[in-house]
């Protein structure tokens, strides 16, 4: 189904795939997302971090293995979580799944290949997989991408077996406690979908929570990690770059906008050619789900 993407940008597309099509889907069947990008691909899989390995690692605890299971990782990209998922595997086996082939190139040539991991090309809300397959599912840094997000809970839910569990890992925004919030909400999803596409959408703590509910998912627990930082720069700070961005244009487009930002998010002070970031984004809502009996 994605086999168009076989040849992505063989020919030197340069650096253009930022994508900045205001309204466009003109191209979603030529190149969904800078995922299909190789270059980008390869770039996103070196960018590594504490705060990344330290996620994955909290996401392999709730996944509670035994060793033994069969696990999927829903939108894997060049399989970063899969990686420290299955080293705490003996006879268990991942598939990770991913829509765009560049990404899972990268992950099949890596340097460091994952062990007892296999790879499958499709979409998220339309699994590869027969119902009952799985006794561990998990997507990570992917629900915002996702255009059908409860059509994708909804196929995690039909694969997993009775009694599996499945794991959600995602940056959130703070609830919208008013008018404010929500302008600032709905800057900040404008700012990343110039980059990201117009899937893109962050969701908050209940939004996931709610997301799950519907579709028949039992709540066993959901916790919000918070990272503070302080350092020149969003290096190391998952998806910290364009929430620069989103600083820099709200402090000449909207003051009041910027100053929600700070006291919700972060502030940032420019000296020389650093700005100085201080202040703690909520990377993951962490649920871990229990499919009902
Ligand atoms: C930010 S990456 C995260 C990759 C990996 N889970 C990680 O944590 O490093 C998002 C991934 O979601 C994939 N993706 C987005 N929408 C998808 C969909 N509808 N079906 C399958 N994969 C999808 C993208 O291709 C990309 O590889």
């Amino acid at each position: 189904m994605t086999a168009e993407h076989k040849h992505p940008h063989e020919h030197g597309h340069g650096d253009r795939h930022d994508h900045d099509h205001e309204h466009g889907h003109k191209h979603d069947h030529v190149h969904k997302t800078r995922f299909h990008d190789p270059q980008h691909a390869a770039e996103f899989d070196r960018r590594t971090s504490d705060i990344r390995a330290d996620l994955a690692e909290k996401l392999a605890d709730m996944l509670s293995l035994k060793g033994d299971e069969q696990i999927l990782d829903v939108a894997t990209g060049t399989g970063r979580v899969a990686r420290p998922v299955a080293k705490r595997l003996k006879t268990g086996r991942i598939v990770g799944v991913d829509q765009a082939l560049a990404m899972l190139d990268v992950g099949h040539h890596h340097e460091d290949p994952i062990r007892a991991y296999s790879q499958s090309a499709g979409e998220a809300d339309a699994l590869p997989f027969k119902s009952n397959s799985f006794d561990r599912a998990f997507v990570s840094f992917s629900l915002h991408h996702f255009g059908n997000p409860a059509g994708v809970v909804h196929e995690v839910l039909r694969v997993l077996k009775n009694g599996g569990k499945f794991v959600v890992l995602d940056p959130i925004v703070k609830e919208a406690r008013d008018s404010v919030d929500v302008a600032l909400e709905t800057k900040i999803n404008q700012v990343f979908r110039r980059t990201h596409g117009d899937n893109f959408r962050f969701h908050t703590a209940s939004s996931i929570q709610r997301l799950l509910m519907k579709v028949g998912y039992r709540i066993a627990r959901g916790t919000v990690v918070t990272y503070p930082f302080e350092q020149d720069g969003m290096d190391g700070i998952p998806t910290g770059a364009h929430w620069l961005e989103v600083a820099e244009e709200l402090e000449v487009e909207a003051p009041q906008l910027a100053q929600r930002l700070r006291e919700n998010y972060f502030t940032w002070h420019k000296h020389g050619d650093a700005v100085r970031v201080k202040g703690g984004f909520s990377y993951a809502r962490e649920h871990r789900k229990e499919r009902p009996h």
